[in-house]
């Protein structure tokens, strides 16, 4: 198949963000992104509203994607879309979506996995930048707020877990434990910004011992809390006191945890291009932690770009490029899955 001027409108709408991106040649052209707001009072997303929302919000967000990408919607050659996993009631507003537009259009749809997206989130090209994408194999740390998995990733859709959560994913943790300590949702990109401002060796948390390469977060938020409660009950004001400390140690031992099985995995596989995905890796402490990490082991490491490491319609139409190039369509009658694996 030629592979010139093939146009892919990628759909994403997992979670809580509707989002609508163009890609022409493996080039992005547009990557719109629109939030829910309607969750913050919460503490969390609320399926039934985050569906909601992104009924309202989809055509718009597809309507300024092609727009701001400067293309004719006849030019489009396929629409991808995120089938799973994530939550039932917002995957099927992007699912139907796709399947209106495909068959409105007479072009073929194709469905894409959710975390493949976050890996492939590494091959996105822009005009004018620089491209220096990982090579096959790698390995791939994908951290999000459902997801903490270690990747070997052997060709563009080719990839194998080789490590993964047993529980929460380290998105959880920091979520959950910001929660406790009163901070808004998600809570983790505000660890971040405290953490800054703290000693990441003034409090110790637990470090799960689990074997393999595989993960455990959910220790670590029991220990935090019970050390909240044993603290407050002798200093009412212990939180406000300490939020930036508490902020800076949690961020550290979560890095900690991360980075131990990463470099096991390395030794373990003797690969050395390592690279990192999903929305925790828009973290400043893990990104510099990975970077000092890299120096002293000898890796080459990539991260993406901030914009591609959260959720994003981008991730989803270069997947949706790449699957396009090896003829793989997905059919009308398809539907979406809350719990897909990579
Ligand atoms: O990839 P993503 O947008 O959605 C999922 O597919 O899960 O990831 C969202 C997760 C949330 O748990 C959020 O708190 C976390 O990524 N996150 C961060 C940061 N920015 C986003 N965690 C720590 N530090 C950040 N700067």
């Amino acid at each position: 198949m030629d592979k010139q001027n093939i146009t892919v409108l990628g759909i994403e709408s997992s979670c809580d963000d509707t989002s609508a991106a163009i890609i022409r040649d493996g080039v992005i052209l547009s990557n719109v992104v629109a939030g829910q707001k309607v969750h913050e009072e919460f503490g969390g997303v609320v399926p039934e509203l985050a569906s909601r929302a992104h009924q309202q919000n989809i055509i718009p967000v597809v309507d300024r994607a092609i727009k701001r990408a400067g293309v004719e919607k006849e030019s489009i050659s396929a629409v991808a879309f995120t089938n799973g996993p994530g939550l039932l009631g917002s995957l099927l507003v992007g699912t139907s979506f796709a399947k209106g537009f495909s068959l409105a259009s007479g072009i073929p749809m194709v469905e894409v996995n959710h975390l493949k997206g976050h890996v492939l989130a590494l091959f996105i090209r822009e005009n004018g930048v620089e491209f220096n994408p990982p090579k096959f194999p790698f390995l791939c740390l994908l951290v999000s707020g459902g997801n903490s998995q270690i990747i070997l990733v052997k060709d563009y859709l080719e990839m194998e877990v080789i490590g993964q959560t047993i529980d929460d994913a380290a998105g959880e943790a920091f979520d959950k434990c910001a929660k406790v300590i009163g901070l808004p949702y998600p809570g983790g990109p505000h660890v971040d910004k405290l953490a800054k401002l703290g000693d990441p060796s003034k409090f110790v948390f637990s470090q799960p011992r689990i074997p393999d390469l595989n993960y455990s977060f959910s220790g670590l938020k029991t220990n935090f809390l019970y050390f909240l409660r044993d603290n407050l009950r002798e200093n009412e004001n212990f939180i406000t006191e300490n939020i930036n400390d508490l902020c800076a140690s949690l961020q550290f031992t979560i890095i900690e945890i991360l980075l131990k099985k990463l470099k096991k995995a390395a030794k373990q596989t003797g690969i050395r291009e390592i690279a990192v995905a999903g929305g925790v890796s828009a973290n400043s402490g893990l990104r510099e932690a990975l970077k000092q990490t890299a120096v002293k082991q000898h890796w080459n490491l990539y991260i993406p770009k901030f914009e591609y490491t959260m959720d994003n319609a981008a991730m989803i139409a270069i997947t949706g490029y790449y699957k396009f190039l090896k003829g793989e369509f997905a059919r009308q009658d398809i539907v979406p899955f809350a719990h897909t694996q990579l």
